[in-house]
């Protein structure tokens, strides 16, 4: 299978070269790096397919080149993402990146792997024997058949989003989707009553989905909306590819994997990822922001699970109505919080601090802690953290899950919906709130997981957490899985 190998490099018997090609966001990178490093640590040589706007925030703020220059076989390769440099990138926007790599990606990457098997120069390393693409880029199918190697799709969210979309189009025909009505804004839009009918054409979720709960592209009034059909096209590719890797393991989202291995039979569940390398400090800090590690020694002078750690992830956008609200109920639940407050996160902000109330202020400074951006697996693992009020991103609920602290959901958009749904119906090591942005809610919902009914969401999350260790440590799931993909990449070539 793959090219002919080039006789330097039949001869010198060198490993499978691997192409790993992330959306460029920060939840997708952050968990395709963790993959390239244990891909290196197996001896496999790696390529990392970063967008040039990405690559630069990565060498400002992490430390990627440092990082992996102990892997002889790993490079970094870059490709326009079509966008240009001042493109917000965040919020609903988000979307344009998928967009624009969808329509410029196919030339592009085509002449990418062009180069970088040029850059393979024979002697050192072979070149591309296999793709692993980020599961909205199918573009690289056609590239890899026509030049004879193997893609892997690795879709970066959880088994429930991605089965969720792998089904839209059964729920479009099953008319749960869309909803009736005009768009409006987006409470009006979520108080509709209909948001709370049950969803029954989701095989293995029936029972506990609501329409509300489904990934937030469904949220459009027109089935022919040109970002939903890219999430239902890309989705469904899945299974023209040579297998699917998901960062979740069997002990959380068996039932939906069974599902989804009924239409895909190859399927890699392989995490908690971040997990997966002996010690945290040898993770690559891959952060598009600068880290504040101050907070750290805050945490410190803090009692024992009595801090509420709160962000939301690296897209999320809040109205300065949102803050305030979230605001006032963190306030006003009289606990103590962290609260990463990205510098791009307000609508209408200027990147500095939004003017806000003294009450506010005084409070803040008596409880709370602001922070730009976070070293988030060092906060969770603080013996401090109470609760996570987290927008429920793939990422930052696996963390949290793997770290064992029970959480607040407050989804903003995409997988996020269905994300805190499972976390509190069927994971139950939370609560949700999604679809509401109230003060009063807010502070009980913080006095529920912090005080009443504590000692429940932190004996769920630590049963959670010791699934989650079990399935990556020698002989867990995720650990025997990891190793089968490896066999199937190193004979890829
Ligand atoms: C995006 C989508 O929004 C999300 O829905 C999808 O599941 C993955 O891609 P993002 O919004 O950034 O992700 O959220 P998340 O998946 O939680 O990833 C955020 C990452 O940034 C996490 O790995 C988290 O550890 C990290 N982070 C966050 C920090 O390192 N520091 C911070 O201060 C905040």
């Amino acid at each position: 299978m793959g090219h002919p190998a080039t006789a330097a490099a039949a001869a010198a018997d060198l490993p499978a070269h691997i192409l790993i090609f992330p959306l460029p966001m920060q939840g997708h990178i952050n968990s395709m790096l963790k993959l390239a490093e244990l891909l290196c640590l197996s001896g496999l040589h790696v390529t990392m397919l970063l967008s040039d706007y990405t690559h630069r925030r990565l060498r400002r703020h992490a430390d990627i080149e440092s990082h992996f220059s102990r892997y002889s076989g790993f490079r970094v390769a870059t490709i326009s993402d079509g966008l240009p440099d001042d493109h917000p990138r965040a919020g609903e926007r988000a979307m344009d990146i998928v967009m624009s790599l969808v329509k410029v990606g196919g030339s592009e990457f085509r002449r990418l792997i062009e180069t970088t098997d040029a850059l393979s120069d024979g002697g050192s390393r072979r070149r591309i024997s296999c793709l692993i693409m980020d599961g909205v880029l199918s573009f690289a199918v056609p590239v890899a058949k026509e030049i004879g190697i193997p893609v892997i799709y690795f879709r970066t969210v959880g088994a429930c989003s991605f089965w969720a979309n792998y089904s839209f189009k059964e729920v479009i025909a099953a008319g749960e989707i869309p909803l009736k009505g005009k768009e409006e804004d987006k409470y009006s839009y979520a108080s509709k009553p209909e948001l709370d009918f049950p969803v029954t054409s989701v095989p293995g979720m029936e029972g506990y989905l609501r329409r509300r709960d489904l990934p937030a592209f469904c949220r459009v009034s027109d089935v022919n909306d040109a970002g939903f059909n890219t999430i239902i096209t890309e989705t469904r590719r899945t299974a023209l590819s040579d297998g699917l890797i998901l960062n979740t393991f069997e002990d959380l989202e068996g039932p939906i994997l069974d599902q989804i291995r009924n239409q895909i039979p190859v399927v890699y569940s392989i995490g908690p990822l971040h997990c997966r390398l002996e010690k945290e400090a040898t993770l690559p800090s891959s952060s598009f922001w600068e880290e504040d590690h101050g907070c750290m020694a805050w945490l410190d002078s803090q009692p024992d699970r009595s801090v509420l750690y709160v962000s939301f992830g690296s897209v999320t956008l809040l109205s300065k109505e949102e803050l305030l609200e979230i605001w006032y109920g963190l306030v006003d639940s009289g606990q103590r919080f962290l609260w990463v407050m990205r510098p791009d996160s307000i609508v209408g902000g200027d990147g500095g601090s939004p003017s806000i109330p003294v009450e506010l202020e005084k409070a803040t400074k008596a409880r709370g802690y602001m922070v730009g951006w976070v070293p988030q697996n060092k906060v969770l693992a603080h013996p401090s953290l109470g609760a996570f009020f987290t927008h429920s991103g793939w990422n930052s609920t696996l963390e949290s899950i793997a770290a064992g602290i029970p959480m607040i959901c407050w989804p903003y958009f995409a997988d996020q919906m269905i994300n805190s749904r499972f976390a509190s119906e069927v994971w139950k090591v939370g609560l949700d709130i999604k679809d509401t942005c109230d003060r009063a809610i807010v502070e009980k919902t913080v006095r529920d997981v912090m005080e009443v009914r504590k000692d429940e969401f932190w004996e769920r999350a630590r049963q959670m957490a010791e699934l989650a260790k079990k399935a990556v440590s020698e002989g867990g799931s995720s650990y025997l899985n990891l190793n089968r993909l490896i066999e199937f990449l190193k004979s890829s070539i």
